[in-house]
């Protein structure tokens, strides 16, 4: 009996420590072993004994971080030594003065201070009590003398460790950062929608709102993050760690989550450089960050420098510019893009957003509008992230005041053509095409852009110059013009009317891919282009496909299929396609290599993916033998070669009555020939 109790004991202890060290490896290291039906099997095993013997459940095991009892107030505890504050810099002179002042006061002269550099992460600081290694008490920092005890809460997120791995000493009191992953935050929001619950404005009030729950089952569906970034009293059982550096180390060994965009930088320049690299990874981090955070690497060091008021002197937090401020939503105007797409614009009264004037913001469209409830007059919330364009983030309805509500026009203000929704689709439509003159400025612009024809020199000034003249009023007209006439327009001297003449020569020689995308086809981005050309090498072969055709290549569905089809049986495209080949513009077409003759004047389709030849390679088998692969099966086709997963062909080979062979016969023909 005593001998079973003990194995009960025993496996308790083990189903623990490997769903404590699967978490670790889930959540902290972010490389799961274990799979997940391995992990739920053993936690419903460790549940049971736990049930059958509650004695042997401890406030560590794995199962308490689902959450437990539920509180009526979070009781206020004290924190062992102050939670500080940071002095912050928003400019590269408070930077320069943080420095000069360390450098005085540690008598560096003209040595460099070596400075452990961290994101400021966007979320709330806690500071953690382990006792032998296991967590006892987790606090918010409040006024930094006294918080609230919300150790219950604390336990449901995954990347805390229950217990600290490694040999710690006895009392430990780590401290860190819980935050909202992006992505945890956009399903939290997601659900709120579901559930017809209030949506949380930002990832960090987010967090805070999951923190302050005072039934932690709620808590542990939230799903938050921890990242330790220091160590407070007695560090190590031997030996004292002596650096900024190594208490990171120390916290990595004892299981926590650190930034792993830490480094060491030297001096201002260090510190300028840091904050610009991490400045441009910052759109992509999975987290939030407001700034980096910067101490004198040196304990000793830091010691010496000692604290000023709430702060201590050896750190210091240079915060990114604010990417979101207030401002007026003045007025709201339509957008007309190149397909004739109407994007709602917000004209702001001006305000500094991330470093940037903001006087106008994207509203995406209709229906955003709508779901934000903006109205016009509103006080707005205006985000710029990065290189993202600034967007209109929410209304203050609290400040609301003789709103007005906008209203989408049914003519284009461009060219007063009329402007339809299309069924199905949130976005409203300049009906006129190329008639109307935005839409034909804009498709100019994205002809001559960098990833289509490449014509370097042209903006988007001169573009709605050219435009406006008249003197260009579709995509051939740019090959007509002149230096002469150019030089005629406003601020165009002659030398740079040549250079722009000269440029727009050069791209006459082009790539089929580029020349398809140029073209500005709805739904045809640079990579479907690029298939597009791949697959049917030519531009005869691509307009004469049919939907059917299109959807054999891989990644091109219906609507994709319908626009290019749409698009080539619109005589006012070909027309523009004809005078273009006109005016010149050609590619090099991929000359095969004709080895033998032995497949001259067969037509073959091919359908379905082959198992050792791509489509590519196939086709250069039968080409080099003076075949031709085609895409359409007709009357005219010698052979279908069919592989796996053959599309509509093989039936419409059938009713024809044309040949069909798989893969091996295949081979057979070019081999045979071969000989
Ligand atoms: S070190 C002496 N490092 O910023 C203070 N703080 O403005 C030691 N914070 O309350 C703080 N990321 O919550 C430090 N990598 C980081 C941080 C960080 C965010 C927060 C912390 C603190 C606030 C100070």
């Amino acid at each position: 009996m005593n001998d079973d109790y003990s194995k009960i004991k025993t496996r308790a202890n083990v189903l623990r420590r490997i769903l404590n060290q699967a978490n670790h490896e889930y959540y902290t290291l972010d490389d799961p072993k274990l799979l997940d039906s391995e992990y739920d099997q053993l936690f419903r095993e460790l549940i049971s004994v736990e049930q059958k013997h509650p004695e042997l459940l401890i406030d560590d095991s794995p199962t308490q971080r689902v959450g437990s009892k539920i509180l009526d107030f979070f009781p206020s505890v004290s924190h062992s030594s102050p939670m500080l504050s940071l002095n912050n810099a928003i400019e590269a002179s408070d930077v320069n003065q943080f420095d000069r002042r360390i450098k005085d006061l540690l008598q560096l002269g003209t040595a460099e201070v070596t400075y452990f550099a961290e994101p400021k992460f966007d979320g709330l600081a806690i500071a953690l009590q382990y006792v032998d290694g296991v967590l006892v008490q987790a606090a918010t920092r409040g006024d930094g003398t006294t918080g609230e005890r919300v150790t219950e809460n604390i336990r449901t997120v995954r990347s805390i460790p229950l217990v600290l791995r490694g040999v710690a000493p006895n009392v430990v009191e780590v401290r860190g950062e819980v935050v909202m992953m992006k992505r945890d935050f956009a399903d939290l929001n997601r659900r709120q929608t579901k559930a017809g619950e209030k949506l949380f404005a930002n990832p960090r009030n987010a967090a805070a709102g999951s923190l302050r729950q005072l039934d932690s089952k709620i808590t542990a569906t939230r799903k938050l993050s921890f990242f330790a970034y220091s160590l407070e009293g007695p560090t190590k059982p031997n030996g004292a760690v002596q650096s900024q550096l190594e208490i990171s180390n120390l916290l990595k060994e004892y299981g926590f989550a650190t930034s792993n965009l830490s480094d060491l930088v030297k001096g201002v320049k260090g510190i300028q450089h840091f904050f610009e690299h991490v400045a441009i990874l910052r759109p992509n981090l999975d987290y939030e960050i407001d700034g980096i955070v910067y101490k004198v690497n040196g304990l000793e060091d830091q010691q010496k420098l000692g604290y000023v008021a709430r702060a201590p002197k050896y750190a210091i937090a240079y915060k990114f510019p604010p990417e979101e401020e207030i401002t007026k939503l003045l007025d709201i105007e339509v957008q007309v893009g190149r397909t004739g797409a109407i994007t709602p614009v917000a004209r702001l009264k001006p305000v500094r957003v991330g470093g940037v004037v903001v006087t106008n913001a994207t509203l995406h469209n209709q229906d955003e509008i709508v779901r934000k409830q903006i109205k016009i007059g509103d006080y707005v919330v205006v985000r710029r992230a990065g290189d993202v364009i600034p967007e209109v983030v929410r209304p203050i309805i609290d400040k609301r005041e003789g709103v007005k509500e906008f209203t989408m026009p049914t003519l284009c203000p461009e060219c007063s053509g009329e402007i339809v929704k299309e069924p199905e689709e949130s976005v409203y439509r300049c009906t006129a095409g190329m008639k109307c003159c935005a839409q034909r400025a804009q498709s100019i612009w994205h002809f001559c852009s960098r990833k289509a024809m490449n014509i370097d020199g042209i903006g988007e000034r001169l573009i709605d110059q050219l435009v406006e003249s008249e003197l260009v009023k579709s995509f051939a007209d740019l090959y007509r013009l002149e230096p002469e006439r150019l030089s005629t327009l406003d601020r165009m001297g002659k030398k740079s009317a040549e250079n722009i003449c000269r440029e727009i020569s050069k791209s006459r020689k082009t790539s089929l891919s580029r020349f398809i995308y140029s073209l500005g086809i709805r739904n045809v981005g640079e990579q479907t282009a690029k298939e597009l050309a791949r697959y049917f090498e030519t531009y005869e072969g691509l307009i004469a496909a049919t939907e059917e055709d299109l959807m054999e290549i891989p990644d091109i569905g219906p609507i994709v299929a319908r626009s290019i089809k749409q698009y080539f049986d619109d005589p006012d495209a070909r027309g523009v396609i004809e005078s273009l080949f006109e005016m010149g513009i050609s590619w090099r077409q991929e000359n095969t290599v004709i080895k033998n003759k032995t497949l001259i004047e067969k037509k073959f389709v091919l359908t379905g993916t082959l198992k050792d030849f791509s489509r590519d390679e196939a086709k250069r088998e039968v080409e080099s033998r003076g075949g031709t692969v085609t895409s359409a099966v007709s009357k005219n086709v010698n052979y279908v070669v069919i592989g796996e997963k053959p599309g509509s062909k093989l039936k419409k080979a059938t009713d024809l009555g044309v040949k069909i062979i798989d893969e091996f016969m295949f081979k057979r023909l070019i081999e045979n020939d071969d000989e």
